[in-house]
């Protein structure tokens, strides 16, 4: 491991706006904000700029990061700490396991900003609108509570689409192309690391926000899905990640 990550993953252990794999944190976030403003989640958020982005547009809200990796969320937890944001946090965690973190409705939104796509067609479980996440989201999320989505990869985008269709969700907003929309609100124009980046080569945002139905269909619906996602042709953002 370089110096670097060896020296951020020791500073991370002193930053109070930073839980690792905290214990017996569910249904316990008021008291660590110290306040009941709305919680809303940044998943996968690497250097949390979502996460510290809403905290600054909105102070009347709690946000929290979250990812695996230490050293990205050390970036954004070093930005909250310097703004003096108090209304966001970060959790170090694997996203498969929020359900051990958040109790029933204790989330009010989510933003999926950027997630791995999962390219390969027999690894479209991981991605991150998959059903199987869809369910994680439900336990921890408020009725009606906002899903959003942004990425570069047409592939996940319309895999998010074909899983909002098949699952009976209701789609708020869609958005091919994010940036050529005229007056977007100030919380859709927050840039990321990895959209900086443009790896998927497309040249546009892609922006979906959806609600979950109150039963999302069961596994079944799974295999549809899935017979789905291996009917369509292989794209060249696919085959390029081969
Ligand atoms: C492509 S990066 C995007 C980071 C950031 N949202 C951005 O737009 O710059 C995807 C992030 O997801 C995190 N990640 C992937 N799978 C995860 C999982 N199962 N649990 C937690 N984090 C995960 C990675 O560590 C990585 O930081």
């Amino acid at each position: 491991m370089g110096q670097k990550k060896l020296i951020r993953f020791e500073e991370i252990k002193s930053f109070d706006n930073v839980l690792q794999y905290p214990e017996g944190m569910a249904g316990k976030w008021n008291d660590h904000f110290g306040n009941d403003y709305p919680l809303t989640l940044e998943l996968a958020c690497g250097k949390g700029e979502y996460a510290v982005g809403l905290a600054q547009l909105f102070p009347e809200g709690n946000y929290m990061g979250v990812d695996l990796k230490g050293n990205r969320l050390w970036v954004g937890a070093r930005k909250a700490k310097a703004l003096g944001l108090g209304n966001v946090a970060f959790l170090r965690t694997k996203i498969d396991q929020l359900n051990d973190y958040f109790t029933h409705g204790e989330v009010a939104s989510l933003w999926i900003t950027f997630p791995d796509p999962q390219l390969r067609k027999s690894k479209s479980k991981k991605r991150l609108t998959h059903p199987k996440f869809l369910r994680m989201y439900q336990q921890v999320l408020q009725p009606g509570g906002l899903i959003r989505l942004k990425t570069d990869s047409p592939v996940l985008y319309n895999f998010t689409k074909k899983v909002t269709e098949l699952y009976g969700c209701t789609v708020v907003d869609d958005m091919d192309n994010l940036y050529s929309t005229a007056g977007l609100p100030a919380e859709l124009k927050i840039r990321t690391h990895y959209e900086s980046l443009d790896i998927a080569g497309s040249n546009r945002i892609h922006y979906i926000s959806f609600t979950l139905p109150q039963e999302i269909p069961g596994k079944e619906r799974d295999e549809e899905l899935k017979d789905w996602v291996f009917a369509q042709e292989t794209t060249v953002e696919e085959e390029q990640a081969k």
